[in-house]
């Protein structure tokens, strides 16, 4: 991610877009800002965008456009959004709808002084997240990056750009391991990925090849994972801040980690099993997590057990029919080897639980379609028994713009999960409530631990949206968990 410069009042004559926000309580504050930035300018702008203004108050995500000379001034709606992505979303979109043309340009951010420290990061976020482009393989690039920059009076302005700035530069790479291609990012890649990304911070990254899983007895993970030619890996992260305070609360993460998923032997329809390459998107936010975590400096102890694995089919792939062992001794009957993540998520939690035994636990994972016909892609689905934590992470989508439901883990789903043979069966007896029953059976893998909530993602890792023709990366997760760790350890 490039820098982005701040431009003096001098410096907005090279201007060629300059996006003024709009929310509606401060209507009046803008025109009274605008009418102050006139004295000091040299370029015409703010006596045009005060005209401007003081006859349209756009809705939120409208724009009221308007050339003066050689520059545009863009009114950007936002209403009385309050919610960080939505702010974010904005801008973005006002740099892409620029960005489409072949010139690119300067575009530049005004941030009014009266504006709070969470809209203007959010504000810089959107502008920041405008550097994301999905050509990556495109022989001819279409259009021409815009510079991009902004225009604040205000000293303590700045913190809250860095911070959105930080939090979408990981957004960023995070979009791009779920939008590259499944011969791209298979499990050794994401590995490799963890290694170089966290290579010198206080972050300690372990990789379990083969053998070691075998050693593990992790029979879940390898199951899943053997029928393809890119084998397995569980990759542990765990991330200390170097000046270690008094004692950290400690944060388990886990992240479903299937770099493509053909449903094995149980074959997916075709019509959409390319998406299926965002199936390690809750391994994805997990990594952003981490990283966002660390690049925040924040007083937390953090552990992040990631399974990857291909669900490909191939001599050596699992079968229904099949019974295995995982790391927690259950031995699981396969019905369809289309349920492949609540497997290597089953090993993960019950590695994670064993091994580093922390407080709270939260696991992310593109899990199920039936999440997917309930929530859609408008909120992720929660699952926890958990009250605190429900609230908690309730709240932290609330604010960030990624936002969970919450949907039941009652005692009456795990009778679905029974099986003659094995202590369970890794697919429901009916297919009804299928988000419900699979979160069941993750839980049987977590040890009774009494604070562990499970995030369904799979309607809200890959969307339509304003910012692709196809559907894109959205990161979700990763500013949703470290918001909700953020607010935890608060005194
Ligand atoms: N990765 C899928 C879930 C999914 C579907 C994510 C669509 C994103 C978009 C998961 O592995 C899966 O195949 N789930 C099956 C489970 C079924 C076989 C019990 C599903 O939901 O159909
Ligand atoms: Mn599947
Ligand atoms: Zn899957």
């Amino acid at each position: 991610m490039r820098p982005i410069p701040i431009y003096s009042p001098e410096d907005m004559r090279q201007a060629d877009y300059i996006l003024i926000p709009v929310f509606k309580k401060d209507h009046k504050k803008l025109l009274k800002y605008l009418a102050a930035c006139e004295g000091q300018l040299p370029s015409p702008w703010s006596k045009q965008a005060l005209l401007l203004a003081e006859n349209h108050e756009p809705d939120y995500k409208k724009f009221i456009e308007q050339w003066v000379g050689k520059q545009k001034l863009i009114l950007m709606g936002l209403g009385d959004e309050r919610a960080y992505q939505k702010i974010a979303g904005v801008c973005r979109l006002a740099v892409h709808k620029q960005e489409e043309k072949p010139s690119g340009g300067k575009i530049v951010l005004v941030l009014p002084d009266y504006l709070d420290g969470n809209s203007i990061s959010a504000l810089a976020n959107g502008l920041a997240l405008s550097a994301i482009r999905l050509d990556y393989y495109k022989s001819e690039k279409k259009g021409k990056p815009a510079e991009l920059a902004f225009f604040t009076g205000k000293k303590s302005t700045l913190k809250s750009i860095e911070a959105g700035i930080r939090i979408a530069s990981t957004q960023e790479e995070i979009c791009h391991l779920v939008n590259l291609p499944p011969n791209e990012i298979n499990p050794q890649y994401l590995a490799g990925w963890a290694r170089r990304a966290f290579h010198g911070r206080p972050v300690k990254v372990e990789i379990l090849e083969e053998e070691a899983l075998a050693q593990h007895k992790m029979g879940a993970l390898l199951a899943v994972g053997m029928g393809s030619e890119t084998p397995p890996r569980l990759l542990v992260l765990d991330y200390q801040p170097s000046t270690r305070a008094k004692k950290l609360k400690h944060i388990g993460l886990v992240g479903k980690g299937v770099t493509f998923d053909t449903g094995g032997i149980s074959l997916k329809d075709p019509a959409n099993m390319h998406l299926m390459k965002s199936d390690m998107g809750g391994a994805a936010a997990v990594l952003g997590a981490v990283d966002l975590a660390e690049k925040s400096g924040l007083a937390i102890r953090l552990t992040a057990v990631i399974p990857l694995a291909e669900n490909a089919i191939g001599p050596a792939s699992y079968r229904p029919g099949d019974v295995i062992h995982s790391y927690s001794g259950k031995s699981i009957e396969i019905i369809d080897t289309d349920a492949e993540g609540r497997l290597i998520l089953a090993d993960a939690l019950a590695y994670l639980v064993k091994k580093y035994k922390p407080e709270i636990m939260v696991d992310l994972a593109t899990l199920t379609g039936s999440c997917i016909m309930t929530l859609g892609n408008k909120a992720a689905g929660l699952f926890t028994n958990n009250e605190r934590l429900a609230q908690g992470i309730t709240a932290a989508g609330e604010a960030t713009g990624e936002r969970v439901w919450r949907l039941p883990l009652w005692k009456e789903f795990e009778e679905e999960m029974h099986s003659d043979i094995a202590d369970i069966k890794n697919l429901a007896t009916k297919p009804v409530a299928g988000a419900s029953t699979a979160a069941k059976f993750l839980e049987a893998f977590t040890s009774g631990h009494p604070a562990w909530a499970h995030l369904d993602i799979a309607g809200v890792a890959m969307v339509d949206s304003d910012f692709s023709k196809m559907r894109s990366a959205t990161a979700y997760g990763v500013h949703l968990l470290v918001k909700w760790m953020e607010e935890m350890i608060k005194p």
